[in-house]
């Protein structure tokens, strides 16, 4: 679910030295955005990037960054989407959507205003 549609859809960073990247040299003080949610539907990385199949395995996604700076809070928002989910399915085995989601409209911080659902 973090791959297929990732909360955080880009994060930025600034050079400090000369980076290539592909064919670009970035500059220092230049400044880039990696986009995850497109790094997250690769289809050099992810066979049917575009489909949602919550048993990929590996699922290597970064919709928690990578590196140095890689979310501290990766486990607890694992836990809690494992232990929420987890009940609500379990507990409404109908759930189902009842309408149109509506999307929070925002890019970078992806989210959703509301999303019917019926059992
Ligand atoms: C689904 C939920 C979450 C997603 C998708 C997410 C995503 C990310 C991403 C992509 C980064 C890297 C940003 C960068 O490289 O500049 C990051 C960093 C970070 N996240 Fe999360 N995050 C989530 C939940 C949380 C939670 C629950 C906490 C704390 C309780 C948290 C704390 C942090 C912190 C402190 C950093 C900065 C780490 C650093 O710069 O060394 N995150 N997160």
């Amino acid at each position: 679910m973090l791959r297929y549609d990732s909360a955080l859809q880009l994060f930025e960073r600034t050079a400090t030295e000369p980076v290539r990247v592909g064919d670009v040299t970035v500059e220092p003080g230049q400044r880039i955005a990696a986009l995850l949610g497109a790094a997250n539907r690769d289809p050099a990385v992810f066979a049917d990037a575009d489909t949602f199949r919550p048993d990929r395995d590996p699922n290597p996604h970064l919709a928690f960054g990578a590196g140095v700076h890689f979310c501290l809070g990766a486990p607890l928002a694992r836990m809690e989407l494992v232990e929420s989910l987890g009940l609500l399915l379990r507990e409404l085995p109908g759930l189902d959507l009842a309408g149109t989601p509506e999307p929070r409209g925002t890019f970078v911080l992806r989210g959703f205003t509301s999303v019917p659902v019926g059992v």
